[in-house]
C-alpha cells in the first residue's frame, strides 16, 4: 500500500508542472482535443469572458435585427478591469483594434496574425537544448529593425511600422504588444475565436535564429518536424495553417500578387479546408504547394479532413494551437492571464441564414454588419 502511494504522489509530481505550461508538446494534440472536450483543456469550449458561463447564453443586451453573440464577453470596458496587472494592456488592445485595424478584418489584421507566427516561429526545441540563443514569442520582429528585412518576413513591413511605436508609448514589451496584435487580429475577422491572452513577456534575450521559418517548398515530412521543434504537434499545424483561409499571397507568386488563399478571405471559417482539398483550386484562389501537400499526405490529411465543414472542432483547436503559438519560449507561470480584456468572438453561426435555394447556412451580409456595428462600436473608423 504504501509502495502504490508512493508511485501514485511520484506520478502526480511528474505530471504536475507539465500541466502548468501551455504546451502540447506533452500531449498529442487528439488526446488534448479530448481532454478538453471533456473539460479537462486549458482553454475551455467556450468563448466565455472571465467567470463566463454562458454555455448556452444569451446576451440579454441584445436588441432588434442585431444578432447576440451569444458570448457574454461582449466590449470589455478597463473601469471593469478585475485584474490589475492588465489594466495597462486596455489601451494597447484599443491602439491595436482601432487605430491600426479600424475594428475590422483588414490587411492590417491578416498581417498580424501571420507577424504572431513570423515572431513565435524562430523558436526552437533543439536550440533551447543545446542553451543557444533562440527565438520566442518575444516580439524581436519589432525590437530588431533588421529582422523584418528578411526575406521570409517580406510583407510584413506594414505591420511591423505600424504596431512599433506602441511598446515604448504604453510602456510595455515589443512581445506583449505583437502577440496581443496576433489574438486581436484574429478576433477582428468575423468568426475568429477569442483566444487566451497573456501578458507579460520581457525583452527578447537576443536576435532571432535565421532560416527556421517553414516555406511553401518544404515537404511535409520537413514541416511535421519544424513544428515539432517548436512544441507543436501535428493536429496543431494543421489547426494554424487554417490561418490561411484569411490570407492573401504577394510574394509566391508576384504576377497573381493579391490572391487570396481561400473563396471566403474575409471570414474566419473552415472553408479554406475544403477549398485546398479539392482536385482544382477555385476560381481566384491561391493555393500554396505546402497546404495542399499538407491535405493529401498519409500523415496529415485525417487532421485536414475533420475540418472540412466542421467549424467548432476548428475552433477549438485553433484556439489552443494558437495560444502555445503566442507563448512559445515561456511558461505561463511567468506570464499573466490577461483574456479578460478580449472583446466578444462574431460567431458565424449567429450571423447567418439558410440561403433559400440551398437551404444551407450561409452568412448574411446585414446581420454581420450590425454585429460588427454593436460588438466592434469603439473601434470602428468613420
Ligand atoms: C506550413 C507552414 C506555413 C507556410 C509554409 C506559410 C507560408 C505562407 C506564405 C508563403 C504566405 C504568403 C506570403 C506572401 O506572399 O505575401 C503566407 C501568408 C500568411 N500566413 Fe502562412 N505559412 C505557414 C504557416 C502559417 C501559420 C502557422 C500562420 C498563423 C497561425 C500563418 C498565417 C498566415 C497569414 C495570416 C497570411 C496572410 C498574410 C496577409 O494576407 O498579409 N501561416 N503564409
Amino acid at each position: 500500500m504504501h509502495r502504490i502511494l508512493t508511485f501514485v504522489l511520484a506520478l502526480a509530481l511528474l505530471i504536475l508542472p507539465i500541466l502548468a505550461t501551455p504546451s502540447r508538446l506533452r500531449l498529442p494534440g487528439s488526446a488534448l482535443r479530448l481532454a478538453r472536450k471533456h473539460g479537462g483543456g486549458e482553454t475551455g469550449d467556450d468563448d466565455d469572458g472571465p467567470g463566463g458561463d454562458n454555455d448556452n447564453d444569451d446576451d440579454s443586451n441584445a436588441d432588434g435585427n442585431i444578432p447576440d453573440l451569444g458570448d457574454s464577453a461582449g466590449i470589455p470596458d478597463v473601469a471593469n478591469a478585475t485584474n490589475a496587472a492588465c489594466v495597462p494592456f486596455y489601451p494597447v488592445r484599443d491602439a491595436i483594434l482601432g487605430g491600426v485595424f479600424g475594428g475590422r478584418c483588414t490587411d492590417l489584421a491578416r498581417a498580424s496574425v501571420r507577424l504572431a507566427f513570423h515572431d513565435a516561429g524562430t523558436f526552437s526545441l533543439r536550440l533551447a537544448a543545446l542553451g543557444k540563443p533562440n527565438g520566442a514569442a518575444d516580439g524581436s520582429l519589432l525590437w530588431d529593425p533588421q529582422e523584418v528585412l528578411r526575406d521570409e518576413n517580406n510583407g510584413l513591413q506594414d505591420i511591423v511600422a505600424a504596431l512599433a511605436p506602441l511598446p515604448q508609448r504604453f510602456n510595455v514589451s515589443p512581445g506583449d504588444v505583437l502577440q496581443l496584435a496576433g489574438v486581436l487580429g484574429v478576433l477582428a475577422c468575423p468568426g475568429g475565436p477569442r483566444i487566451d491572452a497573456w501578458v507579460g513577456r520581457p525583452l527578447p534575450a537576443n536576435k532571432a535564429p535565421n532560416g527556421l521559418l517553414p516555406s511553401p517548398n518544404d515537404s511535409v515530412d520537413s514541416l511535421l518536424g519544424r513544428f515539432a521543434d517548436m512544441g507543436f504537434a501535428p493536429v496543431d499545424l494543421i489547426a494554424l495553417i487554417g490561418a490561411h483561409g484569411t490570407a492573401r499571397q504577394r510574394f509566391v507568386d508576384p504576377a497573381m500578387a493579391g490572391e487570396a488563399m481561400d473563396t471566403t478571405i474575409d471570414l474566419w471559417d473552415v472553408n479554406f479546408y475544403r477549398d485546398t482539398n479539392v482536385a482544382t483550386a477555385p476560381h481566384n484562389v491561391f493555393r500554396l504547394a505546402s497546404d495542399v501537400n499538407l491535405a493529401h499526405n498519409a500523415s496529415t490529411k485525417a487532421f485536414f479532413h475533420e475540418y472540412i465543414d466542421n467549424q467548432p472542432d476548428w475552433d477549438q483547436d485553433y484556439r489552443a494551437a494558437h495560444l502555445l503559438m503566442s507563448t512559445l519560449g515561456y511558461k505561463t507561470t511567468e506570464l499573466v492571464n490577461c483574456t479578460e480584456l478580449m472583446p466578444a468572438s462574431i460567431n458565424l453561426t449567429r450571423v447567418s441564414m439558410p440561403d433559400t435555394v440551398s437551404g444551407k447556412a450561409v452568412v448574411d451580409p446585414g446581420l454581420l454588419e450590425a454585429a460588427i456595428q454593436k460588438y466592434r462600436a469603439p473601434w470602428l473608423k468613420p
